[in-house]
């Protein structure tokens, strides 16, 4: 795969002040490839995806996206560079209504290219549609993380980090948060998925990581890992 690889991220360590949390974090993404992060709890999924993105700078390791160093650079300059990032936390602009924050998103790829319309992320997700005139702050938690993430798609990404897009969301809405998912990858853009609910995570990604710890303990296929009951019970099973 080694041409093929868009994300290199190699021996990355990073601290919240002087809590050391990542202690070496390996892990590569293909173009196009989804991949999730697995693990408990406190094991590092979403610092690794903050790493990434430069909002917690590494303190030491290398993130290279197709070959460019991006540790150290403003998160801002990774997202030019082609990383979306997606965080647990919804980021609206509440005063504004969802048409408006999906048309805040809108920018064409650094190939030129423009992936999604605005119809595309109303049809995966009709409530937004429903919606596009109300302002995004009375949104729901859940309508508000799904904006969130159409938005990121509208600015055409490479590559997508998504963290726990289906927290406390409805089982339909879950599912159509899992079909935009495998519509991301039929698009050719990479994913990260942080996801709780094994079963999204084992049906969207050609390959998964476990963190424990802080490190990556385990890299593996779906079917590597569900058949692998010692692992689960080590590190997934709460
Ligand atoms: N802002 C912060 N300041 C200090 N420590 C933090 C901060 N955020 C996370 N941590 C600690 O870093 C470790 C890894 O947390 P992280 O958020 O990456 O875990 P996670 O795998 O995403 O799990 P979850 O989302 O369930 O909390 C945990 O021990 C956590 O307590
Ligand atoms: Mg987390």
């Amino acid at each position: 795969m080694s041409q093929d690889i868009l994300l290199k991220v190699d021996n990355v360590h990073a601290h919240y002040d002087k809590s050391h949390v990542l202690h070496g974090v390996s892990l590569e993404v293909a173009k196009g490839e989804t991949i999730s992060l697995i693990g408990r709890n406190g094991s590092g999924r979403s610092t690794t995806l903050k790493a990434i993105m430069g909002l917690l700078p590494p303190s030491s390791g290398s993130v290279q996206l197709n070959g460019r160093e991006l540790a150290g650079r403003p998160a801002y300059e990774i997202c030019r560079a082609g990383i979306a990032y997606v965080p647990e936390e919804r980021e609206v602009f509440a005063n504004l209504t969802v048409e408006e924050n999906l048309r805040m998103g809108e920018q064409a790829g650094v190939d030129g290219t423009h992936k999604w319309s605005l119809q595309d992320m109303f049809d995966y997700f009709p409530r937004l549609k429903e919606r596009r005139n109300t302002y995004a702050g009375s949104l729901s938690g859940g309508e508000q993380q799904m904006l969130t993430m159409c938005r990121s798609l509208l600015g055409n990404p490479q590559l997508i980090l998504i963290d726990e897009p289906t927290e406390g969301l409805a089982p339909m809405i879950v599912a159509a948060v899992g079909e935009c998912i495998q519509d991301i990858h039929r698009k050719g853009v990479a994913v990260i998925l942080v996801e709780q609910k094994l079963a999204i995570a084992l049906k969207v990604s050609s390959r998964m990581y476990v963190m424990g710890q802080g490190c990556i303990v385990y890299e593996g296929s779906p079917h590597e890992i569900v058949n692998n009951e010692q692992l689960l019970a080590d590190w997934l099973a709460v």
